[in-house]
């Protein structure tokens, strides 16, 4: 099966500890890098739509800035309440200087 990926960014473009959000196909994704890895998931908290690239990441948790639920960037698992369900994350490729994340 083929996988589809969507150039997001320049290598270089997003500091380490920092974050990007792009919009693929209206839906607004939050791409993180974190010590030369780059994660990426939906920018949209589980628990109340919060933004989470708003929010704070400490190692490769973030924070909603709304209520202070915590989730995995590199996963989308929810590792603290309020929120109940992980947000969705994807697949995220280096070719040459494009950060690619996978998008089907
Ligand atoms: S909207 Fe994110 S914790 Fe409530």
């Amino acid at each position: 099966m083929s996988q589809a990926y969507r150039t997001v960014a320049r290598v270089g473009e997003i500091s380490d500890g920092a974050c990007k959000v792009v919009y693929l196909d209206d839906v607004a994704i939050a791409v993180f890098h974190i010590a030369g890895h780059y994660h990426a998931i939906e920018d949209i908290c589980t628990h109340d739509g919060g933004p989470l690239a708003e929010g704070y990441l400490e190692g490769c948790i973030i924070e909603c800035p709304r209520h202070g639920a915590k989730f995995d960037v590199r996963t989308g698992a929810v590792v603290a309440m309020p929120a109940m369900s992980p947000v969705p994350s994807y697949a995220v490729r280096v070719e040459g200087d494009e950060i690619q994340v996978e998008w089907s």
